[in-house]
C-alpha cells in the first residue's frame, strides 16, 4: 500500500494483502485483506498506531522510508495479535527510541509473543492523554473486541479515532475511505459476523459509546476507514442489536440426496410463508458466507445425514462453527435423514444440539426418516414449516409489543 494523506500529518503507512485468502488458518478471504498502519506527525512527537503481519514488513518500512521517518517516539498498540504487532521487534530495531504504548492486558500478550522487553513498554489507561505537541492521543479501554487486550485511540484535535479490528473489513482496496458502501456494508458484516459477533454485548457498548463521541472518522486496522462514522455505526447497532428479522438458515449435508429433498421442500413452504429463507450446502459453502446469514437468523435448521451412528462430519464442524459464532438465533432444529437402525436417527437431533451449547435457543420439532423421505416425513415439514412461522410471529409480535 502506497502512503496515503488521512489528515493534516496523519498518514496510512500499512499494507495490502491482495493474495491472502485464508486467516487463522480458518476464515475465508474472497478479497483479500489489509493490515492498517497509521503515522501521526506531531510537532514534537512522531507516532506509530500499530504495525503490519510480518509478510508485510517490506511495505511498513518503505513507507516509513518515503515519508523520511527518522524517528519514532511512540509505537501505539491497540491489540497484540499478530498481525497487527508482529513487527514492532523490527521497527524497534530501526527506531531504538520508541516507546510502546498499551494497555496492561495487551503488554503481558506482547511480551509473551513477541519477547519485547517490558522496560519498552508504557502502559496507558482510559486516563492517559500523550501529547504530541500540536495533537493529543486520548485511550478507550475496549476490551473484547475481540481479544482481552484491545483498545482504541484518539486524537481531539483531528477528531479521529484508531479503533484496530472494531468494525473493520476484511477487503483488499486502493480506496483509502469507503467510497462504495455497498461493497464495504458486505464486507464489513461478514467480519462483523466471523470476528466480533460472539462479543455482541461489548459491541454494543462501544457502538453507543462511539456514537455519543465527536468523530469524523474511523480509522481501523482492516479495510478502508470511515470518513462518514455513521455509516458503520448504523450498520454496527442494527448487527448488534436484540431484535430478530425473522429469517431462517439451513445449513445442511446430504450424502444420498434424501436430506436435500428434506431441507428444499422445508425452504419452499418457508418461502412460501414469507420468511427469508436461506440454504448452505455444507461441503460446498464458504462458512464466512454461512456466518453473515447468522447475524439476522431467528432458526437455525440444520440439515444433517448419518455417518455411522452420529452427524455427518459436516454437519459436525458446521455445528461447532455456529456454537463459536454465538449467533442470537432463538429457535433450532433438525432436519435429516439415516440409513440404519432407528435408535440411532432418533439420537441425531440431540447429538446436534449438544455441539451447540452456547446458543440461547428453544428446540423445536425434529424431522427424522429412514432412508428417502416418505409422505409422512412431508407432511411433519408442513408442520415444523407451521411452527417456525408461529414463533416467529411470537417473538416479532413481543418485539412491535416492546416498541
Ligand atoms: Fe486483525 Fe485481531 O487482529
Amino acid at each position: 500500500m502506497a502512503v496515503q494523506k488521512i489528515k493534516e500529518n496523519i498518514y496510512s503507512v500499512g499494507a495490502i494483502d491482495w493474495d491472502r485468502r485464508l486467516f487463522d488458518q480458518l476464515i475465508p478471504l474472497p478479497h483479500g485483506t489489509s493490515y492498517n498502519s497509521y503515522l501521526i506527525e506531531g510537532s514534537e512527537k512522531t507516532v506509530l498506531i500499530d504495525a503490519v503481519y510480518l509478510k508485510k514488513w517490506d511495505d511498513l518500512r518503505s513507507n516509513l522510508e518515503t515519508l523520511k521517518v527518522d524517528r519514532i517516539d511512540y509505537i501505539v498498540s491497540n491489540h497484540s495479535e499478530p498481525d497487527h504487532s508482529g513487527t514492532i521487534p523490527y521497527l524497534l530495531e530501526i527506531y531504538p527510541e520508541a516507546q510502546i504504548l498499551t494497555n496492561s492486558k495487551c503488554k503481558d500478550l506482547l511480551i509473551s509473543q513477541l519477547k519485547i522487553d517490558e522496560s519498552k513498554i508504557t502502559v496507558v489507561d482510559n486516563d492517559t492523554e500523550i501529547s504530541t505537541g500540536d495533537k493529543t492521543l486520548k485511550f478507550m479501554m475496549a476490551p473484547w473486541v475481540h481479544w482481552p487486550d484491545t483498545m482504541f485511540t484518539y486524537v481531539p484535535e483531528d477528531k479521529i479515532i484508531f479503533t484496530t479490528d472494531f468494525m473493520g473489513s476484511h477487503l483488499a482496496t486502493s480506496d483509502l475511505f469507503v467510497k462504495n458502501e455497498w461493497i464495504v456494508y458486505e464486507a464489513a458484516k461478514r467480519y462483523y459476523a466471523e470476528i466480533m459477533m460472539p462479543f455482541r454485548a461489548h459491541v454494543k457498548k462501544y457502538t453507543r459509546q462511539l456514537k455519543e463521541m465527536d468523530i469524523e472518522i474511523i480509522a481501523t486496522s482492516h479495510g478502508p476507514i470511515y470518513d462518514k462514522p455513521e455509516f458503520i455505526i448504523n450498520a454496527y447497532t442494527d448487527w448488534s442489536s436484540d431484535e430478530q428479522k425473522g429469517e431462517v438458515i439451513i445449513p445442511y449435508v446430504s450424502m444420498y440426496e434424501s436430506t436435500a429433498k428434506m431441507v428444499t421442500y422445508l425452504a419452499d413452504r418457508l418461502i412460501e410463508k414469507g420468511i427469508k429463507t436461506t440454504l448452505f450446502n455444507l461441503p460446498e459453502t464458504d462458512l464466512g458466507e454461512l456466518a453473515t446469514y447468522m447475524v439476522d437468523a431467528t432458526t437455525v435448521v440444520m440439515g444433517a445425514s448419518m455417518v455411522l451412528a452420529g452427524p455427518h462430519p459436516s454437519a459436525i464442524y458446521a455445528a461447532s462453527i455456529i456454537n463459536a459464532l454465538r449467533p442470537k438465533a432463538r429457535f433450532l432444529t433438525t432436519v435429516g435423514s439415516f440409513g440404519w437402525a432407528d435408535k440411532l436417527g432418533e439420537k441425531l437431533s440431540e447429538q446436534i444440539k449438544d455441539l451447540m451449547p452456547s446458543l440461547k435457543v428453544e428446540s423445536l420439532t425434529p424431522v427424522l426418516v429412514k432412508g428417502s423421505p416418505t409422505e409422512e416425513a412431508y407432511r411433519k415439514l408442513d408442520e415444523l414449516a407451521d411452527e417456525i412461522f408461529n414463533k416467529h410471529r411470537q417473538v416479532m409480535e413481543k418485539r412491535v409489543a416492546l416498541n
